[in-house]
């Protein structure tokens, strides 16, 4: 067992590194007040490859293996988590589902733009009554022959209204349960296709987060993702990798406020000495440092275990699940430790916190994660 990265790693993670800091860092706390997209950085980001880092080059994508995904999604979640949700969802949920279940037409026409960050996609599977129990599908996908007529809402989707191309799960036999539901690929622009209004968010507010209504939406056939009836099993595992996405970026919100609470406790002074020689910080410090390396290695284990075709359902919710809470752990404790500058904006680590809180919520909440987990053990 080797716990050192490679020279490619490495130049990949500073590659991160240096975007965060040079494109993202400036102007981030004015588009969290303003619940302002991304939408330059975004592009950069595309160009630079981080937005199709896992798909084959063949496809437009950057080649790479999942470890460096995580590096680099720590990297840029350390400094702006409303920048790497986008890079997440488009990565694992999008170009991921697309290259591993799609035909090839649907690669050439969906995922090329997608993996080179021409254009970026959301994925539809939460609803107003299906969250964690995504088996409930209210949407419906009638099939009509040549085409599937698409009817519902969807909520709380990421990319609601950037997007260009959607990935929407819905029931096309209630009768069959989840084996009757299908993901079908949904262009924006398609008649019936509405976006509703942006969600005001806690946190991540600079992404793009909408309800989607569809009425009497017709979706070609050669749209639908994988044989009739795998949209669910189709989410699910899509969703297995999108964890590893999501753990990462919790992993960098903590890393982020860690390293910004350790710099400040070596700058201010309180009782005569700078704060970080005071045991009651020494020990916050040291609590936050071990749970992020912890953090670290169950994300690393998990796109290991990925990179060497093994299966990762259980140690990509471990992660989330642990990466989540280190979190939204070490971003309460970095405002602690800034004591009143850490509830004002400009020291950053009252974003962190608030951003912490969605990754234990999307893409399966920490009791989701938990079922998996509980059933992987006890089997
Ligand atoms: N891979 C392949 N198949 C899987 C699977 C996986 N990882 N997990 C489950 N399945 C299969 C099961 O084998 C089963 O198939 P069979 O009946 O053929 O055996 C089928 O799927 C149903 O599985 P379960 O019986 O386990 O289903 P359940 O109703 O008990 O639910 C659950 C399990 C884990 C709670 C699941 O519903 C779930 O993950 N819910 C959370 C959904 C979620 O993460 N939503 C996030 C929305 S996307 C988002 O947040 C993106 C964003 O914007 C950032």
């Amino acid at each position: 067992m080797l716990f050192q990265l490679s020279e490619e790693h490495l130049m990949i993670q500073k590659a991160a590194r240096d975007f965060a800091q040079n494109e993202l860092l400036p102007g981030v706390i004015e588009r969290d007040e303003h619940q302002k997209f991304p939408a330059e950085q975004i592009k950069k980001l595309g160009e630079l490859g981080f937005l199709g880092m896992m798909v084959s080059p063949q496809y437009g994508g950057a080649g790479l293996d999942a470890i460096s995904y995580v590096l680099a999604m720590e990297e840029i979640s350390k400094v702006d988590a409303s920048a790497s949700v986008v890079m997440s969802v488009n990565n694992s949920l999008v170009c991921w589902g697309l290259e591993t279940y799609g035909t090839e037409e649907q690669k050439k026409k969906y995922l090329v733009p997608l993996a080179k960050g021409e254009i970026i996609g959301a994925f539809c599977l939460s609803e107003p009554e299906a969250g964690s129990d995504a088996t409930s599908q209210r949407t419906t996908a009638i099939d009509k022959g040549d085409h599937y007529l698409l009817n519902g809402t969807k909520n709380w989707i990421t990319n609601g209204s950037t997007a260009s191309v959607y990935l929407v799960m819905a029931q096309t036999d209630v009768a069959k349960g989840h084996k009757g539901i299908n993901c079908l690929i949904v262009e924006k622009g398609m008649p019936g296709f509405v976006v509703g209004p942006k969600e005001n968010k806690l946190g991540i507010r600079g992404s793009d987060t909408h309800s989607l209504m569809f009425t009497d939406v017709k979706v070609p056939k050669e749209n639908r993702i994988g044989e009739d009836g795998f949209g669910f099993k189709f989410a699910m595992k899509t969703l297995s990798g999108g964890r590893i996405g999501i753990a990462s970026q919790a992993l960098g919100i903590a890393s982020g406020a860690y390293e910004l609470a350790l710099k400040y406790s070596k700058e201010r002074k309180a009782f005569g000495k700078e704060i970080s020689k005071h045991q009651a910080i020494q020990f916050k410090l040291a609590d936050m440092a071990t749970e992020i390396e912890a953090a670290r290695l169950l994300c690393l284990k998990a796109a290991w275990l990925k990179d060497q075709h093994l299966n990762y359902d259980l140690a990509g919710s471990m992660a989330k699940l642990y990466a989540s809470k280190v979190a939204m752990d070490t971003t309460i404790e970095a405002v602690q430790i800034h004591g009143g500058y850490g509830y004002v904006k400009e020291f950053h680590v009252e974003r962190l916190m608030r951003d912490a809180k969605i990754t234990q919520i999307y893409e399966g909440t920490s009791e989701v994660q938990k079922i998996v987990i509980s059933r992987a053990v006890t089997a």
